[in-house]
C-alpha cells in the first residue's frame, strides 16, 4: 500500500472547494494543487500558459484537456506533492478524471473524493462576495468571512474580485459544471470513493466534517483522533 494521499475535492463553483483545501494542507501534510490557482497565476505573470488560457477563463469556459493535464501532471511531480496532494478544481471532466487514475495508479490511485453540496442561489450569494489575495491566492469573502483589515491577513497583499466573479461568468461556470462537471459525482461513486459533506454549513463546521470523514477512512490529520 502506497503512504501517498490524493483526495480530490468535487464541487460546484464557489462550494468551498479552495477555502477548505487550504485548511486542510497543514493538517495533512500536502499541498493544495487548484488548477484554477495556476491558471491565474499565469495570467498574472501573462506568461505563454496565461495567453492560451486567457479566452476560457474569462468566460468560464474550461481550458483545453490536453494543456490543463499535461499542468497538473507536472505540478504532482514536484517535491511537495512527494506525499500527495489535495486536488481542488481537476479534475473537471471525465477525460481528466481518467488522466489523473492514470497518474495516481502507482500510488494506489485515488483515496477519497469529498463532494461539498449546496444550492445554486447560495452559491452565487458567495462567488459574488468573494475576495482573493492576489499575492497568495488566500480566499475571503466580503460578509462571511471577511479579512480582519484593509489587505490579506497572511501577507498583507491586495484583495481584489476575480475576473470571472462577474454575475454573467457566473452562471456560465455553473452551466459547464453540471454539464461537464456534474458526470464526475456518478464516476467516483461507482468506484466507492465519494463522501458528502454538506456545503451550506459555516467553514469551521465544514472543515469538522471533512476531517471526520477523513478519520472514518483511516486518512491521519494532524488534529484527528488517529493522530498522536
Ligand atoms: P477555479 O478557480 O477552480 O474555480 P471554481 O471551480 O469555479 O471554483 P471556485 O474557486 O469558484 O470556488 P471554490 O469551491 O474554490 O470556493 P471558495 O473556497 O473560493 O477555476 C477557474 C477557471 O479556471 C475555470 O472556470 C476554468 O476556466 C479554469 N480551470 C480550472 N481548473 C480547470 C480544469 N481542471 N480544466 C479546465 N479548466 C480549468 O469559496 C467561495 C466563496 O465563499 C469565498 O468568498 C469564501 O470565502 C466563501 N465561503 C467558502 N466556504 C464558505 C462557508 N462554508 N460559508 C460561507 N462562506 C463560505
Ligand atoms: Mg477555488
Amino acid at each position: 500500500m502506497s503512504d501517498r494521499i490524493y483526495l480530490v475535492l468535487l464541487g460546484a463553483p464557489g462550494a468551498g472547494k479552495g477555502t477548505q483545501a487550504q485548511l486542510l494542507e497543514e493538517k495533512l501534510g500536502i499541498p493544495q494543487i487548484s488548477t484554477g490557482e495556476i491558471f491565474r497565476y499565469n495570467l498574472k505573470n501573462e506568461t505563454e500558459l496565461g495567453k492560451l488560457a486567457k479566452s476560457y477563463y474569462d468566460k468560464g469556459e474550461l481550458v483545453p484537456d490536453e494543456v490543463t493535464i499535461r499542468m497538473v501532471e507536472a505540478r504532482l511531480a514536484e517535491e511537495d506533492a512527494a506525499r500527495g496532494a489535495i486536488l481542488d478544481g481537476f479534475p473537471r471532466n471525465l477525460l481528466q478524471a481518467e488522466a489523473l487514475d492514470g497518474m495516481t495508479a502507482e500510488f494506489g490511485g485515488i483515496d477519497l473524493v469529498p463532494m461539498f453540496q449546496l444550492e445554486d442561489d447560495v452559491v452565487t450569494m458567495r462567488i459574488t462576495g468573494r475576495r482573493v489575495c492576489r499575492n497568495c491566492d488566500r480566499v475571503y469573502h466580503l460578509t462571511f468571512n471577511p479579512a480582519r483589515g484593509e489587505g490579506c491577513d497572511s501577507c498583507g497583499g491586495e484583495l481584489y474580485q476575480r475576473n470571472d466573479d462577474r454575475p454573467e461568468t457566473v452562471q456560465n461556470r455553473l452551466y459547464i459544471y453540471y454539464k461537464q462537471t456534474s458526470p464526475l459525482i456518478g464516476y467516483y461513486f461507482a468506484k466507492g470513493l465519494l463522501v458528502d459533506i454538506d456545503g451550506a454549513k459555516p467553514i469551521e463546521e465544514m472543515q469538522e466534517q471533512l476531517v471526520a470523514v477523513l478519520a472514518a477512512n483511516n486518512i491521519e490529520t494532524a488534529g484527528s483522533a488517529l493522530s498522536v
